[in-house]
């Protein structure tokens, strides 16, 4: 093993050569073991390559100043409707998609893969997102209710067809959360899955640097470093083999998804019939933005690329532009969870993903200073480089959008809990009892109150109303989503509503209510 003194003047060299010698500043007051942190550190930094991102992307990205005036407006077009499909507008579509979408899965052809790399600083928790729980009736985490939603489809695909059949589950983690990831998983004995079909991997980090090109320490011996954006997504893909393992196993079709969307309809059969009908390689559930200045991103073409462009891109005037029927002309909200054919995900990682560049982020970065004070900032100090999950839809050759009803199928966990907080673990509690309430009154079930009475009855939006009674629906549900009926139903009993007439038909239930693979519990009457 090298000495002290000749490690660091080896280190020295290395890190001179790009500019990054102060990184070894605190290194003669560092213990051994702090040695060690900050090398393992300097071995994940790959400069000079970084570096190199750092100048692509910095020379991409417009000067703070000029960053109000930089709009992409003027090269704007909404997605044509002929790649469009909807969950509302064609209903009678829906269940030919299904059952090619539970067709493909029956083949065992399609994968899901969660993005799940990211650090979650708003939630401000310590330990991986999936692990969190909020607060349901039966305590579930998200990786268990997406869990339990794979386990549901491959037993539906599987006794529909006659024959076993598999959805692997391709779960990305970052270097920081995949030993807490791995640890949950085998703790909970993989939620029944199978532990073969687990695949995880790791994506990158980078290291975040100061405007001017250096890596900014956050501790002594500790470089602050962030994931590279889920679309390192496509770089893991290729450098962890994961396209080859897709294609050893049969895979033709991958579902992504991101980790905090209580709702999500993970390897949603209906979407993947659906591009898979229109021959698409790529793409995107959106669901319709609601107002002009809601901050979220919409799936378009610029310059006759599809991309999604954020609310802070574009001007107000555009983004109220409104078509002939009233809705928004840029109504398509991106909810990060896409359709990608093999052959283009293979293409992509091959192909076109060293021409994709890093999006730059001004940042808040805590540092220590020259007096080795930590200091926490109170304006951006600095960038970090990350790429997006949709850079790619540019590359698509038959690219297709597919709208759903966001409260059916949108709740993210990005903040923690506040008053009026937005996508909070509140918020996304709230969601997933409401659609559950939901679904027991479709089924036939009613809810009564202490008294005995019966609770008014809202129908689903999904079947069949018009637009206006739909937005009428859309106004109590947001009623119903500030005090929901506490109704929770496992997804080992139903994927998304289906099979439950045999469970509530003509039952009045008193909230709280579960209902899972052992019975109807209404927890009043069980004491509980
Ligand atoms: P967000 O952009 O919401 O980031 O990620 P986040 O890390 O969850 O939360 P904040 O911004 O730190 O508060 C959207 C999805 O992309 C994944 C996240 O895990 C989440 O599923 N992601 C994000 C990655 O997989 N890698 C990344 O580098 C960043």
């Amino acid at each position: 093993m090298m000495e002290g003194a000749g490690l660091k003047e080896q280190q020295h060299q290395r890190l001179a050569a790009s500019g990054q010698a102060h990184l070894l500043r605190y290194w003669d007051g560092l213990e051994e073991g702090e040695r060690a942190e900050l090398l393992a550190d300097l071995d994940d930094c790959h400069f000079p390559e970084s570096l190199c991102f750092f100048r692509r992307a910095a020379q991409q990205a417009p000067p703070e100043q000029q960053q109000q005036q930089y709009r992409v407006d003027e090269s704007m077009e909404p997605v044509p409707k002929e790649v469009q499909g909807s969950v509302s507008r064609d209903r009678e579509r829906l269940p030919g998609w299904q059952a090619e979408g539970l067709h493909q899965i029956s083949q065992s052809k399609v994968a899901v893969l969660l993005l799940a790399g990211g650090q979650g600083t708003r939630l401000g928790v310590t330990f991986p997102k999936g692990m969190y729980n909020v607060g349901l009736l039966s305590q579930k985490t998200l990786f268990q209710i997406q869990a339990e939603r794979i386990l549901k489809l491959q037993q539906r695909a599987s006794e529909q067809f006659g024959h076993k059949c598999t959805i692997p589950w391709y779960i990305m983690t970052s270097g920081r959360t995949m030993d807490s990831t791995k640890e949950f998983f085998v703790k909970n004995d993989y939620f029944r899955l199978q532990k073969e079909n687990i695949i995880f991997f790791q994506q990158g980090m980078l290291p975040a640097m100061t405007f001017d090109g250096k890596a900014i320490l956050e501790g002594k011996s500790k470089i602050a470093m962030a994931p590279d954006g889920n679309g390192g997504l496509y770089r893991a893909l290729g450098n962890q083999k994961i396209v080859e393992d897709m294609e050893d196993r049969g895979i033709a079709y991958i579902h992504v998804y991101c980790v905090d969307n209580i709702l999500v309809k993970v390897a949603d059969p209906t979407f993947i019939g659906f591009c898979v009908e229109q021959q698409a390689d790529c793409g995107a559930k959106v669901v319709e933005k609601t107002h002009p200045t809601e901050a979220v991103g919409v799936v378009c073409k610029v310059n006759g690329l599809y991309q999604v462009v954020e609310y802070s891109e574009i001007t107000l005037a555009t983004a109220q532009k409104r078509n002939a029927d009233g809705h928004l002309m840029f109504n398509a909200g991106n909810i990060c969870n896409h359709y990608f054919t093999l052959q283009f995900l293979k293409d992509v990682v091959t192909i076109h993903e060293p021409k994709l560049q890093h999006h730059v982020a001004r940042k808040k970065i805590p540092y220590i200073n020259d007096q080795g004070q930590q200091i926490n900032p109170d304006k951006p100090n600095g960038i970090k480089m990350e790429k997006f999950v949709f850079d790619i839809f540019q590359f698509s050759k038959k690219f297709v959008i597919f709208e759903v009803l966001r409260e059916d199928e949108f709740s993210p966990l990005k903040n923690a809990d506040s008053q009026d907080g937005k996508d909070t673990p509140t918020t996304a509690r709230h969601a997933l009892m409401s659609l559950h309430h939901r679904w027991v009154l479709n089924a036939g079930g009613h809810f009564v109150d202490e008294n005995g009475s019966r609770i008014a009855a809202i129908p689903s939006s999904a079947t069949g109303m018009s637009e206006a009674v739909t937005a009428v629906v859309n106004d109590n549900m947001k009623e119903l989503t500030d005090l929901p009926i506490k109704c929770e139903i496992s997804p080992l009993v139903s994927y998304a509503g289906e099979g439950l007439g045999k469970h509530v038909a003509g039952h009045d239930f008193r909230a709280p209510l579960i209902i899972d693979e052992n019975g109807v519990h209404e927890l009043i009457k069980n004491g509980l």
